[in-house]
């Protein structure tokens, strides 16, 4: 047999191979292990692009006691940085929403999410976990049977294959696992809310001690510390905007407008280190398991970044798939897995109506023209009072934002 004959026929096997290295594979992974689990987490990415890719960091109450439980919570417990408030500014007002004295009083944790990923990641491998990186899934074959095999190529493009029992796919939109999916198996709902934000990290202090939403007749502008050096910060901007077509004056000037600055305080400049452009977009599979084959995170459904669910929602999952696994594997118990899908689609669900109502409250309808335009200002206006003026409103603004 030659070399590349060789290569063709390599084959690994797991009871479940788990697709992508964020969030969701990483808890899964560390679960699974802890439960004696016989897994393999294959990433596409290389460990040192893992572990520094800037994503989101707000982390609900449910996820730090989760991870708590599960005893991964020692760096976000030392390092994360305890957060409650946040702050509206509109064309007439700004007010602040201590969220820890409403709703059910819960509070984020900021813990930047390649921190929690990089910590995931050290457990996972302490505790004799296999990971492959620069292992891309090409496909996952066979899910309708009990034998599903995931095709894959290392960064050489020299192609393997991995043999599994279950297949947890958690490498995120465009991964393999919902590519592999036929065409009608899954429905997919999408939809596409017509804002894009360039997304900015700049190396300066917070500005204000509060995440900031700023409603602007020139588009929205939202204010999220990270660190005492680091402030992430969004603009609102045209559809199609390149990352790099706006000078970091211009960035600057047009924040401090949206924000106000004049009228509440200056805003503390610095070099801009990361920019991206976002497509304000949601969507959901449902179900969220084609026979062996199971999503979770990203890869079952995507979250527009308004109201920084998607990584509570991907931990929230894993664990339910951990369960689920642990269930068929260890007790030969199918029925946590056959209720994984509608479980979870219960909090997608949920955490996606309020993402879209906060979408609707922070930018004027991109769709709307004319009259019909003023109109939907003027609901925004209302809805934006109600939340300033109603404790019920408020009440139910914190519960949502914090909880699932
Ligand atoms: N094969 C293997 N790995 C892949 C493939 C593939 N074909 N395609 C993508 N990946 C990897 C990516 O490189 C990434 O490391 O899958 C991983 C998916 O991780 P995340 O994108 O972090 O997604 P997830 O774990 O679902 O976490 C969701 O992350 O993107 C944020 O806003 C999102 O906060 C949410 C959280």
């Amino acid at each position: 047999m030659t070399e590349s004959q060789k290569a063709r026929t390599a084959q690994d096997s797991a009871d479940v191979v788990i697709l992508g290295a964020g969030p969701a594979g990483l808890v899964l992974g560390n679960l699974l292990l802890a439960a004696g689990i016989d897994c393999a987490i294959l990433e596409r990415a290389a460990r040192e692009h893992v572990q520094t890719r800037a994503r989101a960091g707000y982390l609900a109450e449910h996820t730090v006691r989760l991870l708590d439980r599960h005893g991964l919570a020692g760096g976000l417990r030392r390092r994360g940085q305890e957060h409650g408030v946040c702050e509206f500014r509109t064309e007439s007002d700004r007010f602040r929403l201590d969220y820890r004295l409403l709703g059910r009083g819960e509070q984020h944790t900021v813990y930047p999410q390649h921190e929690l990923v990089t910590d995931l990641l050290a457990q996972y491998l302490a505790g004799g976990g296999r990971i492959r990186f620069e292992t891309g899934a090409v496909a996952v074959r066979d899910a309708d049977g009990t034998q599903p095999v995931v095709d894959v190529r290392d960064a050489d493009g020299r192609p393997s294959r991995w043999a599994a029992r279950y297949v947890a796919g958690c490498d995120g939109r465009h991964g393999a696992a919902r590519r592999s999916i036929p065409d009608g198996a899954v429905r997919r709902h999408h939809r596409d809310h017509g804002v894009t934000w360039l997304g900015l990290l700049a190396e300066a202090p917070p500005s204000l001690d509060a995440v900031g939403y700023a409603i602007h007749p020139r588009g929205f502008a939202g204010h999220m510390a990270r660190s005492p050096e680091v402030t992430r910060y969004y603009l609102q901007v045209a559809r199609g905007t390149a990352p790099d077509a706006w000078s970091e004056d211009r960035i600057w000037d047009e924040l401090a407008l949206r924000l106000r600055a004049a009228d509440h305080g200056p805003l503390e400049r610095g070099p801009i280190s990361r920019r991206t452009v976002v497509d304000l977009e949601s969507d959901v599979l449902e179900p969220l398991r084609h026979g062996s084959l199971f999503l979770a995170g990203d890869a079952a459904s995507l979250i527009s970044p308004s109201a920084a669910k998607g990584a509570n929602l991907a931990v929230l999952e894993a664990e339910l798939l951990a369960g689920g696994l642990t269930a068929a594997l260890r007790h030969a118990d199918p029925a946590p897995l056959d209720r994984y899908s509608a479980q979870c689609l219960a909090y997608i669900w949920r955490a996606q109506e309020f993402s879209h109502w906060m979408i609707r409250l922070l930018h004027a309808d991109p769709a709307g023209s004319g009259s019909d335009s003023l109109f939907q200002d003027r609901l925004r206006h209302s809805r934006i009072e109600m939340l300033r003026t109603s404790r019920t409103q408020q009440d139910w603004f914190a519960e949502n934002y914090v909880g699932l």
